[in-house]
């Protein structure tokens, strides 16, 4: 554990909003901008990714602050006739610097596959955004035994050729988590999660696998943040529910401060 906390890349606190948030919680960004305003040198980056219809608002509004923001999806493609879709070089001239790829409500509502999820972080690569590829298992999988070759499939099948660790973060989120209330010990956290990092390691080299981070997400709220955080190889957090109001949000990011 000391070698892995030393070798610890710089945590990541990331808050998806999801279909949630109208121009009038720009107010939310500004007290958490307030929060964070006198503290040079946050030990963590803080991103929201809100509402497509809100990230150039926010990306404008958190300018001078710590606040980063990104995108919740793209399209795998750059352009073109795909009425409703964003493309990742519209998220990155929208002033955002993230995109979520993969999300579970995604893999379900829009039936995404491994495919799709790579092809998608391909696509932010290319505009110059940093994807979050999330991966997790659902209840069932976990009940079978199953979790960690699920993620293995999921983590090889969603990772881009040549994924670096400034272009790359892995999200943990069993699905049975999200949203629910309920998280999994510590110790299955841990093991997940060094699960992944060999996984990385193999896949991009002992060096640049070990700088990757791994968020986990599912329920995180400011009273398990700590906890969480102390797990070796969680290197921050993807909140949802627990994002949308300031106060709530700044309390996980104390946990890293
Ligand atoms: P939750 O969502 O924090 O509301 O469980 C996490 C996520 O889906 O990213």
């Amino acid at each position: 554990m000391g070698s892995e906390k030393k070798a610890a890349p710089k945590a990541l606190v990331a808050g998806n909003w999801k279909m949630n948030g109208l121009k009038t919680s720009g107010a939310e960004l500004a007290a958490l901008a307030g929060q964070l305003k006198d503290m040079a040198d946050l030990p963590c980056d803080v991103l929201i990714c809100p509402p497509a219809t809100l990230l150039a608002h926010f990306s404008e509004a958190a300018l001078g602050s710590p606040i980063q923001t990104g995108a919740q999806d793209c399209h795998p493609e750059d352009s073109g006739a795909h009425t409703g879709d964003i493309s990742a070089e519209m998220i990155k001239d929208a002033g955002a610097e993230y995109v979520i790829v993969g999300h579970s409500e995604r893999r379900t509502d829009h039936g995404e596959t491994d495919a799709v999820v790579k092809a998608k972080a391909e696509a932010a690569r290319r505009a110059r955004l940093t994807a979050i590829i999330c991966i997790g298992e659902t209840e069932a999988e976990r009940d079978a035994g199953k979790t960690l070759e699920i993620l293995t499939g999921q983590l090889e099948g969603s990772l881009p050729e040549g994924a670096k660790a400034a272009n790359t973060v892995i999200a943990y989120e069993p699905v049975w988590a999200i949203g629910t209330g309920r998280t999994p010990t510590t110790e299955q956290v841990a093991e997940v999660h060094a699960h992944i990092r060999a996984r990385l390691e193999k896949a991009l080299g002992a060096e640049e696998g070990a700088k990757v981070r791994i968020l986990y997400g599912g329920s995180v709220k400011p009273a398990n943040a700590a906890e969480l955080m102390a797990v070796p190889h969680v290197n921050g957090a993807l909140v949802g529910g627990a994002s949308l109001k300031a106060a709530d949000f700044f309390g996980i990011i104390s946990a890293y401060l």
